[in-house]
């Protein structure tokens, strides 16, 4: 199967005045066409710079970025980013944050708001349009940014810890949600996660990345049934897979 996204040994790093911090060291990734893919590791590994670097927002050192099998290296295409922070522009109503892609598609205001309108039930946030971001909840925030990322055209998305600062409720909540939007929407992902529980729950495939600078120390095929509910979590599979997950996890923090 020919990758949809591909980060091909890729290495990175940013410079603080003569200083050069290494931050990925070769790192390969494959998305397949309609495949949910972790990222996992600890804080600082590097892996929101991949992620922007698969967005194209940052030129790697070394390795290239494919798309559909275009090299893409350091281009910005249109792909369904949502960073890491600054989800949502505080000057504007839930419904004006959502419908940015859509304008910028090319849609006229009008086509736009009845655009998002029609989805804010699925995404639960029926009513709350006219809502600024600070008056919604932290879980709206991110179901808020959620919709604008799968408002942009693409077949992939990139989500950086989307559910990273919600409670545990909130939070398992959401990834049930999220899997039940892509049943819907058909995206690839590529989803970046502290959480091992979380990547194995929600992923097809993970890669496991190590202390900075960060390198794949494992690539694990997750073989849990789809539809996937709650109950996996204590299965002797799941259990095994977070028992290799966390040994690897360990490994990679020990170097
Ligand atoms: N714009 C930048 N300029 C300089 N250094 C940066 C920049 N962005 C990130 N870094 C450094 O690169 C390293 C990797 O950062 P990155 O944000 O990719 O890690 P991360 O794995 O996403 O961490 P976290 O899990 O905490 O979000 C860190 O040491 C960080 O300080
Ligand atoms: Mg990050």
């Amino acid at each position: 199967m020919r990758a949809h996204l591909r980060l091909e040994n890729i290495s990175a790093s940013y410079f603080s005045g003569r200083e050069k911090l290494a931050v990925l060291k070769g790192i390969s990734i494959d998305v397949a066409a309609g495949e949910f893919v972790s990222l996992l590791g600890p804080s600082g590994s590097g892996k929101s710079t991949a992620l922007k670097i698969a967005a194209g927002l940052i030129r790697p050192d070394y390795g290239d970025v494919y798309l559909g099998g275009h090299e893409i290296t350091g281009q910005a295409t249109r792909v369904g980013y949502m960073p890491q922070q600054d989800l949502l522009f505080p000057w504007k109503t839930l419904l004006q944050n959502a419908a940015l892609p859509l304008l910028a598609a090319g849609l006229s205001p009008r086509e736009a708001s009845a655009r998002v309108s029609g989805l804010l039930p699925v995404f639960g946030l029926e009513g709350f349009a006219s809502y600024y971001p600070t008056r919604l909840s932290g879980g709206m925030k991110q179901r808020a940014a959620l919709l604008r990322t799968v408002l942009i055209e693409s077949s992939l998305m990139l989500l950086d810890e989307p559910f990273a600062a919600l409670d545990a409720l909130t939070r398992e909540y959401l990834q049930e949600w999220l899997l039940q939007i892509l049943n819907r929407f058909q995206r690839a992902v590529l989803f970046v996660t502290h959480s091992i529980d979380e990547a194995i729950y929600l992923s097809d495939r993970i890669y496991m990345i190590s202390e900075r600078p960060g390198r794949i120390v494992l690539e694990k095929q997750i073989d849990l049934p789809r539809p996937r509910s709650r109950s996996i979590v204590t299965s002797p599979l799941f259990a095994a897979y977070r028992e290799s997950l966390m040994e690897a996890l360990a490994a990679g923090s020990k170097e």
